[in-house]
């Protein structure tokens, strides 16, 4: 049976339910909104921190305030997101559309005193709601404090974090990529797509990092007695650390699965990486695809890769509109590989990082995919739960 024959047996409605009922449990569904409550309590910390009601008193872009606090040079987006995402959420600052967008300061931000009981309270309500649930206000927590050193004082400060080679923080971020269960839920819902899509051959996994994807898709494809269909799984990162500790975890949990360890960064062409043309069934990414800067040279790399009547399948967060910034990037944007994940096109990419849904499915046909799909249906999950955020992405390599 071909790949693509076996995509016509994926129930796209089942798949739909399943996220609704199962996935996105009542306890996923708090911990969004706490976790939105609490990114705008810390926003509005910081604009008073950096004083912003004087500094926005005459409209200016964030390049220019950016600019005028001495931050490094693409930390700008940082600062746009932040004051788009205020300006939405708050009456403090007003946005006029761009670009450049102009912000000026409309309100002054609450004074401050309550700010720790409230968020102590949103903590509180947070770890009520089960294990792991207070990583991502702990991932928050480190964004908030650490705004200007990474801005200004200590520019590549987050790359390190978030590939592993600032031993202090690993486990933080360990803890927001695998522990939270807001965030791994991708992985869940990346491995039960794969599940249903996937008919055997070779896996390669683009940014397995720390190991969301590699547990989930092994754990379902275990559970479901389908780990003999994995001829050759490839995972790949571009953090040496990562790539050796998840090696660790998968080779004590699942011993007989063939797993090859290497380093490949996705923003280079993939045959000088030692993935050959036409060599894998299945390229497979949690949260990690959106990285690319160039997402239709990678996409490209990716249908090179696949032999006919293979697919991509990337499970990835991803943005309802264009403009908009979800609290976990209150900490993410302090991260140069983060922010200049952006080359912008009207078409496929509106904004840094984060792809809307739509930029998605115009990427993967302009990189030559058919059958470029989104599951869940995500106009049923506006209906059902509006603040859902988390899709896999999906295409197949023709048969050309
Ligand atoms: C958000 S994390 C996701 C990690 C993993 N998939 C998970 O969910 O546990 C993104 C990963 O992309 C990796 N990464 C960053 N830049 C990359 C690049 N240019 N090529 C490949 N991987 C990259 C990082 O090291 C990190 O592990």
């Amino acid at each position: 049976m071909t790949v693509a024959h076996e995509c016509a047996t994926f129930d796209a409605t089942a798949f739909t339910q399943w996220c609704d009922r199962e996935l996105y449990t009542p306890a996923i569904r708090q911990g969004t909104q706490i976790l939105d409550l609490a990114c705008d309590i810390h926003l509005m910390s910081l604009y008073r921190q950096l004083a912003f009601t004087q500094l926005l008193a005459a409209p200016r872009t964030a390049r220019q305030l950016s600019d005028g606090l001495g931050f490094e040079t693409s930390s700008h987006i940082a600062l746009d997101a932040m004051l788009s995402r205020l300006a939405a959420q708050t009456g403090i600052v007003s946005v006029e559309p761009g670009p450049p967008a102009r912000f000026q300061a409309r309100a002054q931000p609450p004074d401050g005193k309550a700010e720790l009981a409230e968020l102590a309270a949103l903590r509180r309500a947070m770890t009520e709601l089960g294990p792991g649930y207070a990583a991502a206000l702990e991932f928050l927590n480190f964004g908030c404090e650490n705004f200007v050193t990474a801005l200004r004082d200590e520019p590549s400060m987050m790359d390190r974090v978030l590939s592993g080679a600032d031993a202090e923080h690993y486990q933080l971020w360990h803890r927001a990529t695998n522990a939270d269960p807001m965030q791994d839920l991708h992985g869940r819902m990346g491995a039960m797509a794969v599940a249903e899509l996937f008919s055997g051959g070779t896996v390669l996994e683009l940014g397995g990092g720390t190991g969301n994807g590699i547990r989930h898709l092994l754990e379902v494809f275990q559970a479901r007695r389908m780990l003999d269909c994995i001829d050759r799984f490839l995972f790949t990162d571009v953090s040496p650390r990562f790539i050796l500790d998840t090696r660790r975890a998968m080779r004590e949990a699942f011993p007989s699965v063939p797993c090859e360890w290497k380093y490949l960064d996705m923003n280079k062409a993939f045959r000088g990486q030692g993935v050959e043309q036409e060599s894998v069934d299945l390229v497979y990414g949690v949260n990690a695809a959106h990285i690319a800067k160039d997402i239709v040279a990678m996409l490209r790399e990716c249908h090179a890769a696949l032999r006919p009547g293979g697919r991509v399948a990337f499970a990835e967060r991803v943005r309802k509109c264009p403009g908009e910034m979800v609290p976990r990037e209150l900490t993410l944007n302090l991260s140069r590989y983060h922010r200049t994940a952006a080359q912008r096109d009207a078409e496929i990419r509106t904004a840094h990082g984060y792809l809307t849904p739509r930029c998605w499915l115009v990427a993967l046909q302009r990189a030559g995919f058919q059958e470029a799909a989104i599951h869940p249906d995500l106009v049923v999950m506006d209906q059902v739960f509006p603040e859902h955020y988390a899709a896999v992405v999906t295409g197949v390599r023709g048969c050309d």
